[in-house]
Protein backbone atom coordinates (compact mmCIF):
# COMPACT_ATOMS: atom_id res chain seq x y z
CA UNK A 1 0.00 0.00 0.00
CA UNK A 2 0.81 3.80 0.06
CA UNK A 3 2.02 5.25 2.85
CA UNK A 4 4.16 8.75 3.70
CA UNK A 5 7.10 8.49 6.52
CA UNK A 6 8.30 11.95 8.17
CA UNK A 7 11.72 11.74 9.47
CA UNK A 8 14.31 9.51 8.39
CA UNK A 9 16.69 9.16 10.94
CA UNK A 10 18.00 5.61 12.38
CA UNK A 11 14.27 4.41 13.39
CA UNK A 12 12.60 5.92 9.90
CA UNK A 13 14.96 5.62 7.45
CA UNK A 14 15.10 1.79 7.69
CA UNK A 15 11.52 1.58 8.11
CA UNK A 16 10.43 3.13 4.83
CA UNK A 17 13.72 0.76 3.27
CA UNK A 18 11.73 -2.37 4.72
CA UNK A 19 8.51 -1.14 3.63
CA UNK A 20 10.01 -0.68 0.29
CA UNK A 21 11.48 -4.13 0.43
CA UNK A 22 8.22 -5.81 0.86
CA UNK A 23 6.82 -3.77 -1.85
CA UNK A 24 5.00 -0.64 -0.58
CA UNK A 25 5.04 2.65 -1.98
CA UNK A 26 6.73 5.46 0.38
CA UNK A 27 6.42 8.98 0.27
CA UNK A 28 9.24 10.41 2.52
CA UNK A 29 10.44 13.96 4.21
CA UNK A 30 12.98 14.85 6.76
CA UNK A 31 14.13 18.10 7.25
CA UNK A 32 17.40 17.38 5.98
CA UNK A 33 16.84 16.71 2.00
CA UNK A 34 20.41 14.82 1.75
CA UNK A 35 18.55 12.19 3.54
CA UNK A 36 15.07 12.26 1.59
CA UNK A 37 17.19 11.85 -1.86
CA UNK A 38 18.84 9.09 -0.24
CA UNK A 39 15.94 7.16 0.14
CA UNK A 40 14.40 8.91 -3.28
CA UNK A 41 17.39 6.81 -4.79
CA UNK A 42 16.13 3.51 -3.65
CA UNK A 43 12.66 4.23 -4.93
CA UNK A 44 11.21 6.35 -2.65
CA UNK A 45 9.17 9.70 -3.67
CA UNK A 46 10.65 12.52 -2.51
CA UNK A 47 8.28 14.73 -0.35
CA UNK A 48 9.48 18.64 0.01
CA UNK A 49 7.87 19.86 2.51
CA UNK A 50 4.71 18.43 4.60
CA UNK A 51 2.01 19.91 2.37
CA UNK A 52 3.63 18.21 -0.71
CA UNK A 53 3.30 14.83 1.12
CA UNK A 54 -0.54 15.51 1.23
CA UNK A 55 -0.53 16.04 -2.60
CA UNK A 56 1.34 12.80 -3.30
CA UNK A 57 -0.94 10.95 -1.57
CA UNK A 58 -3.98 9.41 -2.46
CA UNK A 59 -6.86 9.42 -0.05
CA UNK A 60 -7.38 8.04 2.46
CA UNK A 61 -3.92 9.04 3.25
CA UNK A 62 -1.70 7.09 6.19
CA UNK A 63 1.27 9.22 6.97
CA UNK A 64 3.95 7.63 9.71
CA UNK A 65 5.15 10.10 12.13
CA UNK A 66 9.24 8.98 13.32
CA UNK A 67 10.34 12.31 15.23
CA UNK A 68 11.47 12.44 18.47
CA UNK A 69 9.04 12.71 21.22
CA UNK A 70 7.67 15.67 22.82
CA UNK A 71 7.79 19.32 20.69
CA UNK A 72 8.98 17.60 17.84
CA UNK A 73 6.21 15.45 17.11
CA UNK A 74 3.82 17.90 18.38
CA UNK A 75 4.86 20.68 16.00
CA UNK A 76 5.01 18.01 12.99
CA UNK A 77 1.02 17.28 13.70
CA UNK A 78 0.21 20.80 14.24
CA UNK A 79 2.03 21.59 10.48
CA UNK A 80 0.37 18.23 8.88
CA UNK A 81 -3.11 18.45 10.07
CA UNK A 82 -4.29 21.63 7.57
CA UNK A 83 -2.95 19.39 4.67
CA UNK A 84 -4.43 16.21 5.52
CA UNK A 85 -8.57 15.54 5.20
CA UNK A 86 -11.79 13.29 7.03
CA UNK A 87 -10.65 10.03 7.05
CA UNK A 88 -6.74 10.32 6.65
CA UNK A 89 -4.62 8.67 9.50
CA UNK A 90 -1.55 9.63 11.38
CA UNK A 91 1.04 6.79 12.70
CA UNK A 92 2.94 7.96 15.13
CA UNK A 93 5.85 5.41 15.71
CA UNK A 94 7.82 7.44 18.19
CA UNK A 95 7.87 6.99 21.82
CA UNK A 96 5.44 9.36 22.59
CA UNK A 97 3.96 9.81 26.29
CA UNK A 98 1.10 7.99 26.21
CA UNK A 99 -1.37 10.72 28.01
CA UNK A 100 0.15 13.26 25.13
CA UNK A 101 -1.10 10.25 22.64
CA UNK A 102 -4.69 10.22 23.98
CA UNK A 103 -5.02 13.90 24.00
CA UNK A 104 -3.74 14.14 20.34
CA UNK A 105 -6.15 11.76 18.93
CA UNK A 106 -9.71 13.05 20.92
CA UNK A 107 -8.61 16.14 19.40
CA UNK A 108 -7.60 14.81 15.98
CA UNK A 109 -11.18 12.56 16.03
CA UNK A 110 -12.99 15.95 16.42
CA UNK A 111 -11.56 16.80 12.65
CA UNK A 112 -12.18 13.46 11.68
CA UNK A 113 -8.43 12.06 11.09
CA UNK A 114 -7.49 8.52 12.87
CA UNK A 115 -4.38 8.96 15.28
CA UNK A 116 -2.73 5.34 15.70
CA UNK A 117 -0.16 5.10 17.97
CA UNK A 118 2.74 2.52 17.56
CA UNK A 119 5.21 1.46 20.03
CA UNK A 120 7.89 0.14 17.99
CA UNK A 121 11.25 -1.91 19.74
CA UNK A 122 13.74 -2.95 17.60
CA UNK A 123 16.59 -0.12 17.29
CA UNK A 124 18.34 -0.16 14.31
CA UNK A 125 18.21 -4.04 13.97
CA UNK A 126 14.41 -3.91 12.94
CA UNK A 127 15.52 -3.30 9.47
CA UNK A 128 17.02 -6.89 9.04
CA UNK A 129 14.66 -9.11 12.30
CA UNK A 130 11.43 -6.82 11.93
CA UNK A 131 10.01 -4.12 14.63
CA UNK A 132 8.42 -5.31 17.34
CA UNK A 133 4.90 -3.24 17.39
CA UNK A 134 2.49 -2.43 19.76
CA UNK A 135 -0.26 -0.74 18.33
CA UNK A 136 -3.27 1.71 19.64
CA UNK A 137 -6.13 2.85 17.93
CA UNK A 138 -9.41 2.01 16.47
CA UNK A 139 -10.71 -1.11 14.99
CA UNK A 140 -11.16 0.63 11.68
CA UNK A 141 -7.68 2.31 11.71
CA UNK A 142 -6.02 -0.44 12.55
CA UNK A 143 -7.01 -2.63 10.39
CA UNK A 144 -6.48 -0.15 7.88
CA UNK A 145 -2.88 0.03 8.24
CA UNK A 146 -2.14 -3.62 9.16
CA UNK A 147 -0.46 -4.07 5.61
CA UNK A 148 2.38 -1.48 7.14
CA UNK A 149 2.26 -3.38 10.11
CA UNK A 150 2.58 -6.65 8.99
CA UNK A 151 5.80 -5.70 6.60
CA UNK A 152 7.35 -4.25 9.23
CA UNK A 153 7.35 -6.67 12.13
CA UNK A 154 8.88 -10.20 11.94
CA UNK A 155 6.26 -13.46 11.99
CA UNK A 156 3.54 -12.69 15.72
CA UNK A 157 5.76 -9.14 16.06
CA UNK A 158 2.77 -7.44 15.90
CA UNK A 159 -0.01 -6.77 17.88
CA UNK A 160 -3.48 -4.32 18.24
CA UNK A 161 -3.60 -4.06 21.62
CA UNK A 162 -6.23 -1.57 22.91
CA UNK A 163 -7.44 2.03 22.15
CA UNK A 164 -5.45 5.15 20.89
CA UNK A 165 -3.24 5.73 23.67
CA UNK A 166 -2.24 1.83 24.51
CA UNK A 167 0.36 1.26 22.30
CA UNK A 168 2.29 3.98 23.69
CA UNK A 169 1.76 2.97 26.99
CA UNK A 170 2.47 -0.90 26.29
CA UNK A 171 5.81 0.59 24.74
CA UNK A 172 6.22 2.43 27.70
CA UNK A 173 6.19 -0.52 30.11
CA UNK A 174 8.31 -2.48 27.94
CA UNK A 175 10.88 0.24 28.25
CA UNK A 176 10.51 0.43 31.66
CA UNK A 177 11.71 -3.51 31.52
CA UNK A 178 14.51 -2.61 29.47
CA UNK A 179 15.95 -0.35 32.32
CA UNK A 180 15.43 -3.11 34.95
CA UNK A 181 17.31 -6.06 32.57
CA UNK A 182 19.88 -3.81 31.71
CA UNK A 183 20.95 -2.82 35.21
CA UNK A 184 20.46 -6.32 36.27
CA UNK A 185 22.95 -7.25 33.64
CA UNK A 186 25.09 -4.09 34.31
CA UNK A 187 25.63 -4.76 37.86
CA UNK A 188 26.38 -8.61 37.37
CA UNK A 189 28.92 -7.98 34.94
CA UNK A 190 30.53 -5.37 37.35
CA UNK A 191 30.65 -7.87 39.99
CA UNK A 192 32.45 -10.07 37.83
CA UNK A 193 34.90 -7.18 36.38
CA UNK A 194 35.44 -6.05 40.37
CA UNK A 195 36.32 -9.81 41.79
CA UNK A 196 39.53 -9.90 43.82
CA UNK A 197 38.85 -14.12 44.16
CA UNK A 198 39.21 -14.08 40.29
CA UNK A 199 40.56 -10.79 38.90
CA UNK A 200 40.91 -12.89 35.38
CA UNK A 201 37.86 -13.74 34.42
CA UNK A 202 36.98 -13.49 30.71
CA UNK A 203 33.32 -11.14 30.14
CA UNK A 204 33.37 -11.80 26.62
CA UNK A 205 33.32 -15.87 27.35
CA UNK A 206 31.09 -15.37 30.22
CA UNK A 207 28.52 -13.77 27.71
CA UNK A 208 28.80 -16.05 24.89
CA UNK A 209 28.62 -19.40 27.32
CA UNK A 210 25.59 -17.53 29.17
CA UNK A 211 23.73 -17.50 25.64
CA UNK A 212 23.72 -21.55 25.36
CA UNK A 213 21.40 -22.85 28.00
CA UNK A 214 21.34 -20.15 30.45
CA UNK A 215 18.23 -18.86 31.88
CA UNK A 216 19.76 -15.42 31.83
CA UNK A 217 20.21 -16.32 28.00
CA UNK A 218 18.19 -13.25 26.14
CA UNK A 219 19.09 -10.68 23.40
CA UNK A 220 20.40 -7.84 25.39
CA UNK A 221 23.01 -10.66 26.64
CA UNK A 222 24.15 -11.49 23.13
CA UNK A 223 24.96 -7.75 22.71
CA UNK A 224 27.01 -7.85 25.79
CA UNK A 225 28.75 -10.49 24.46
CA UNK A 226 29.62 -8.42 21.18
CA UNK A 227 30.51 -5.14 22.85
CA UNK A 228 33.04 -7.31 25.28
CA UNK A 229 33.94 -9.10 21.93
CA UNK A 230 35.39 -5.80 20.70
CA UNK A 231 36.22 -4.38 24.22
CA UNK A 232 36.26 -6.29 27.31
CA UNK A 233 37.47 -3.34 29.35
CA UNK A 234 34.99 -1.34 27.40
CA UNK A 235 37.84 1.43 27.92
CA UNK A 236 36.80 3.57 25.20
CA UNK A 237 33.35 4.10 27.34
CA UNK A 238 32.50 6.57 30.00
CA UNK A 239 29.54 4.90 32.53
CA UNK A 240 27.44 7.68 31.43
CA UNK A 241 23.52 6.96 30.18
CA UNK A 242 21.09 9.40 29.40
CA UNK A 243 17.36 8.79 29.92
CA UNK A 244 14.57 9.67 27.30
CA UNK A 245 11.54 9.43 29.48
CA UNK A 246 10.05 6.59 29.31
CA UNK A 247 11.61 4.80 32.38
CA UNK A 248 10.20 8.04 34.02
CA UNK A 249 6.77 7.63 32.84
CA UNK A 250 6.81 3.67 34.43
CA UNK A 251 7.87 4.67 37.46
CA UNK A 252 5.17 7.68 37.49
CA UNK A 253 2.68 5.42 36.64
CA UNK A 254 3.83 2.62 39.01
CA UNK A 255 3.61 5.36 41.81
CA UNK A 256 -0.63 6.52 40.21
CA UNK A 257 -1.58 3.20 40.42
CA UNK A 258 -0.12 1.92 44.07
CA UNK A 259 2.43 -0.35 42.18
CA UNK A 260 5.33 -1.37 43.60
CA UNK A 261 8.21 -1.29 41.04
CA UNK A 262 11.47 -0.98 43.11
CA UNK A 263 13.53 -2.63 40.16
CA UNK A 264 12.13 -0.53 37.43
CA UNK A 265 12.75 2.61 39.64
CA UNK A 266 16.15 2.06 40.74
CA UNK A 267 17.54 1.62 37.41
CA UNK A 268 16.07 5.20 36.50
CA UNK A 269 17.74 6.37 39.66
CA UNK A 270 20.97 4.97 38.47
CA UNK A 271 21.07 6.97 35.31
CA UNK A 272 20.63 10.09 37.11
CA UNK A 273 24.03 9.42 39.57
CA UNK A 274 25.69 7.81 36.02
CA UNK A 275 26.04 11.55 35.12
CA UNK A 276 27.03 13.02 38.24
CA UNK A 277 31.09 12.84 38.68
CA UNK A 278 30.44 13.49 42.20
CA UNK A 279 27.59 13.75 44.13
CA UNK A 280 26.55 16.56 47.08
CA UNK A 281 24.08 14.07 48.89
CA UNK A 282 27.70 11.78 48.95
CA UNK A 283 29.45 15.03 50.28
CA UNK A 284 26.71 15.55 53.22
CA UNK A 285 26.89 12.20 54.12
CA UNK A 286 30.87 11.97 54.57
CA UNK A 287 29.94 15.21 56.43
CA UNK A 288 27.58 13.65 58.96
CA UNK A 289 29.88 11.00 59.59
CA UNK A 290 32.58 12.94 60.31
CA UNK A 291 30.59 15.59 62.42
CA UNK A 292 29.18 12.94 64.84
CA UNK A 293 31.58 10.09 64.74
CA UNK A 294 34.88 11.88 63.46
CA UNK A 295 34.85 9.13 60.40
CA UNK A 296 38.18 9.77 58.11
CA UNK A 297 36.61 12.09 54.81
CA UNK A 298 38.54 12.92 51.87
CA UNK A 299 38.98 16.29 50.44
CA UNK A 300 37.57 17.16 46.77
N1 LIG B 1 16.56 4.50 18.14
C1 LIG B 1 15.80 3.56 18.72
O1 LIG B 1 16.31 2.48 19.08
C2 LIG B 1 14.32 3.75 18.88
C3 LIG B 1 13.53 2.61 19.18
C4 LIG B 1 12.17 2.76 19.27
C5 LIG B 1 11.58 4.02 19.12
N2 LIG B 1 12.36 5.10 18.88
C6 LIG B 1 11.67 6.39 18.73
O2 LIG B 1 11.59 6.67 17.34
C7 LIG B 1 11.62 8.08 17.14
C8 LIG B 1 12.77 8.40 16.20
O3 LIG B 1 13.96 7.91 16.78
P1 LIG B 1 15.32 7.76 15.97
O4 LIG B 1 16.18 6.86 16.79
O5 LIG B 1 15.04 7.44 14.55
O6 LIG B 1 15.87 9.25 16.09
P2 LIG B 1 16.91 10.01 15.14
O7 LIG B 1 17.83 9.05 14.52
O8 LIG B 1 17.46 11.11 15.97
O9 LIG B 1 15.98 10.59 13.98
C9 LIG B 1 14.98 11.53 14.28
C10 LIG B 1 14.50 12.15 13.00
O10 LIG B 1 13.57 13.17 13.35
C11 LIG B 1 14.05 14.41 12.82
N3 LIG B 1 13.71 15.51 13.72
C12 LIG B 1 14.29 15.81 14.89
N4 LIG B 1 13.70 16.89 15.43
C13 LIG B 1 12.76 17.28 14.55
C14 LIG B 1 11.83 18.34 14.52
N5 LIG B 1 11.77 19.22 15.52
N6 LIG B 1 11.00 18.43 13.46
C15 LIG B 1 11.08 17.55 12.44
N7 LIG B 1 11.95 16.52 12.41
C16 LIG B 1 12.76 16.39 13.46
C17 LIG B 1 15.55 14.24 12.71
O11 LIG B 1 16.06 15.17 11.81
P3 LIG B 1 17.57 15.71 12.02
O12 LIG B 1 18.45 14.56 11.62
O13 LIG B 1 17.64 16.87 11.08
O14 LIG B 1 17.71 16.07 13.47
C18 LIG B 1 15.63 12.81 12.22
O15 LIG B 1 15.34 12.70 10.85
C19 LIG B 1 11.77 8.71 18.52
O16 LIG B 1 10.52 9.06 19.02
C20 LIG B 1 12.38 7.58 19.34
O17 LIG B 1 12.11 7.70 20.71
C21 LIG B 1 13.72 4.99 18.74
Amino acid sequence: MQMAMIGLGRMGGNMVERLMRNGHQTVVYDRSSDVVAKYQKMGATPAKDLADIAAKLKSPRVVWIMVPAGDPTEQTIEALVPSLSRGDIIIDGGNSNFHDTMRRAESLAKRGIEFVDSGTSGGIWGLENGYCLMVGGTDAAVKQCEPIFRALAPENGYAHVGPSGAGHYVKMVHNGIEYALLQGYAEGYEILHASKNFPKLDLHQIAEVWQHGSVVRSWLNELAASAFARDAALSELKGWIADSGEGRWTVQEAIDSDTPAPVITLSLLMRFRSRQADSFGGKVIAALRNEFGGHAVKKS
